[in-house]
């Protein structure tokens, strides 16, 4: 069977952990593994903007011995309406992977179910999984483990990044806190779901509206932008109801003892996080961009090896 990226609970906790270790690996030694050796193609297709997705899959393709292919979404035609299980069945004659950034999930599932190659979710209105094994891989370097610790993720706590922290937090046991306006709150399903999780890994899930409930004694503290992609029209109301729960000094002040930072970026100062946040001691949000290179590169190795073993 085929394996997919579709949400960061496509892996379980056992695998998760093996593809930080591969990330680890590989951000020791580059070229430790060349499973796109030939080359070999991956299609890397783009429905939204990006910087630091496009760069870290293409020369993370291209340093596993493949080639990546990007494709602008708009100028191909499944910008006119081609049906998505076409598209796969056309690019997984050619690629050994889809790597797809789209709006929402269910075009994301809608390719995997079509595709003979893995599909990886490089964000969807509902997920950003690629980005979670970077955040992770970066507190695990910063604080040596996982398991035990407290995320507080503070901000828009219906978006892709919140979730994503929910399910992928509650896979290697940490303790995650969603930080949020009531009516911004994350799906209830997915909150299910990581609580399920969490109660296998010793984890544990909540979700608070109180924003120092979350920033207090936490090891980790991550925001994001309170405007994502595609919710451009909603700026206005995006504004006020976050102003407390913005990453300031003293939402770091109130966090246990050498937090970590972290920020998916691009990220807006003065808006979610202070300027003396991000760009402060305790801030980790270059080694999380870097390691998006090596946490995809293992990913996409893990995901190879089980096409190679099945
Ligand atoms: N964090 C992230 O996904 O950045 P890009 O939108 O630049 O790819
Ligand atoms: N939540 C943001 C993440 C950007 C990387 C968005 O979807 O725009």
């Amino acid at each position: 069977m085929t394996r997919h990226f579709r949400r960061d609970d496509d892996l379980s906790p056992v695998e998760y952990l093996q593809v930080l270790d591969m990330a680890a690996e590989l951000k020791a030694d580059r070229f430790a593994y060349r499973p796109l050796e030939g080359p070999r193609a991956v299609a890397v297709i783009f429905d939204k903007h990006s910087t630091r997705t496009r760069v870290s899959f293409s020369v993370g393709i291209a340093e596993l011995g493949g080639y990546p292919l990007v494709i602008d979404a708009q100028t191909s035609q499944l910008g006119r309406g081609e049906p998505i299980a076409d598209t796969a069945r056309v690019l997984d004659r050619q690629c050994a992977a889809i790597v797809w950034r789209t709006f929402a999930q269910q075009r994301l599932d809608d390719m995997a179910a079509a595709s003979a190659v893995p599909v990886v979710n490089a964000l969807t209105d509902d997920y950003h999984p690629c980005q979670m094994l970077a955040d992770l891989q970066t507190v695990r370097e910063r604080k040596g483990t996982l398991a035990g610790l407290t995320l507080t993720y503070a901000g828009d706590g219906a978006n892709n990044m919140a979730h994503s922290y929910l399910l992928a937090g509650a896979l290697v046991g940490m303790h995650v806190r969603v930080a949020s306006p009531a009516g911004f709150a994350p799906a209830a399903d997915v909150l299910a779901r990581a609580g399920e999780i969490a109660a296998r890994t010793g984890g544990s899930v909540a979700h608070v509206t109180d924003p120092y409930d979350g920033f207090a004694g936490a090891d980790v503290l991550a925001t994001d932008t309170w405007v994502s992609m595609g919710q451009e029209s909603e700026a206005g109301d995006r504004e006020a109801p976050f102003v407390p729960f913005a990453l300031t000094a003293s939402a770091v002040a109130a966090a246990g003892p050498d937090p970590v930072v972290l920020h998916c970026l691009p990220a807006y100062r003065g808006k979610e996080i202070a300027a003396d946040v991000i760009d402060g001691p305790a801030s980790a949000v270059w080694d999380e961009a870097e390691n998006r290179l090596h946490a995809q590169k293992a990913l996409l190795t893990w995901l190879l090896a089980q096409e190679a073993t099945s």
